[in-house]
């Protein structure tokens, strides 16, 4: 057990949309596995039968909420600590029974903590590397790729109204620790227990909001042949191929038919269980991407009118 509790991965995120018709072949094109389970979509992974997201049919698309998981031992130490902290326990949704802690967070995002498997990884995810012979085509036909093969989430990125209180509120009441920053403008927060550099991120806006879900994939080929995949099934706008500093992961980003974005990843920095890591404050221009095509203009809209 550690001395204070912390959450140890993301449970699942659930979006609200105006169309799961819509989401359904969005999701489905990236390479998820979408179900229809009552008056939602679930989203599972090509490993595992874990669900990752849920999608409800709502008049507008916004972040209805994320479940955090934590060990059995540290869900009545969260409760003193919630009670102790004057952050006021909910009532789960009507249709989100659990036995969970519900709650608002500093800018009024609902989420839950509830005892749940560790989702998180427990080592470093390896990047494939291409298989190379010599004296033969090693490239298959174009009509023989691959599908992409997303293996698991990785992190969300939220806007926020402030930095400063995000780091406080996450690593003060969830247990979260500080990854790295840059200036008041984005900061990456990763899980005492062992996680990626970052299972939770923020970037500042004038009020909170969904930026992006990031999904795992095994290799950079994977990145490209997701992103073709999408661009033949419609969904042009995009951000990538390029490699970010901080995290240290290739990307290539999928704007999403509400305005926000779904991240392929592969090759995410980790950080384990106990490690003393420090964060630090970097530039943003030596720590947002190594390399890449120009950030598109819309890439740092936050498209979220309020939060619900
Ligand atoms: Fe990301």
């Amino acid at each position: 057990m550690t001395e204070s509790p912390s959450i140890h991965s993301i449970g699942e995120f659930v979006l609200s949309v105006p169309s799961l018709r819509q989401a359904e072949h969005f999701y489905t094109s990236f390479g998820l596995g979408v179900r229809e389970e009552g008056n939602h979509l679930s989203l599972r992974a090509a490993c595992g039968d874990h669900r990752w997201g849920r999608v409800v049919e709502r008049e507008r698309k916004f972040l209805h909420h994320v479940t955090f998981h934590c060990f059995e031992e540290d869900l009545p130490r969260f409760k003193s600590r919630l009670e102790n902290s004057g952050i006021r326990l909910l009532d789960p949704p009507a249709e989100f029974g659990s036995d969970g802690l519900w709650f608002r967070g500093h800018d009024g995002i609902l989420m839950e903590i509830r005892v749940g498997p560790k989702t998180s990884p427990d080592e470093i995810s390896e990047v494939k590397p291409p298989s190379y012979e010599a004296g033969v085509r090693n490239a298959p036909y174009r009509r023989l790729a691959q599908k992409v093969e997303i293996q698991r989430l990785s992190h969300i990125l939220l806007f926020t109204t402030g930095i400063d209180k995000a780091i406080e509120f996450y690593t003060n009441v969830l247990g979260l620790r500080l990854s790295d920053r840059s200036a008041d403008v984005v900061a990456f927060l990763h899980a005492v227990h062992g996680s990626d550099h970052h299972i939770v991120a923020f970037a500042q806006s004038d009020r909170p909001g969904l930026h992006h879900v990031s999904w795992i994939v095994p290799s950079v080929d994977q990145i490209g042949l997701g992103a073709m995949a999408m661009t033949d099934q419609g969904y042009k706008k995009s951000w990538g191929t390029g490699r970010h500093v901080l995290g240290s992961n290739y990307f290539h980003y999928i704007q999403d038919p509400w305005g926000s974005w779904c991240e392929y990843a592969c090759g995410i920095d980790y950080i384990p269980a106990c490690m003393d890591w420090v964060g630090k404050d970097h530039p943003l221009e030596d720590g947002f991407y190594l390399w890449g095509p120009d950030v598109p203009p819309e890439f740092v809209v936050n498209v979220e009118s309020e939060n619900g």
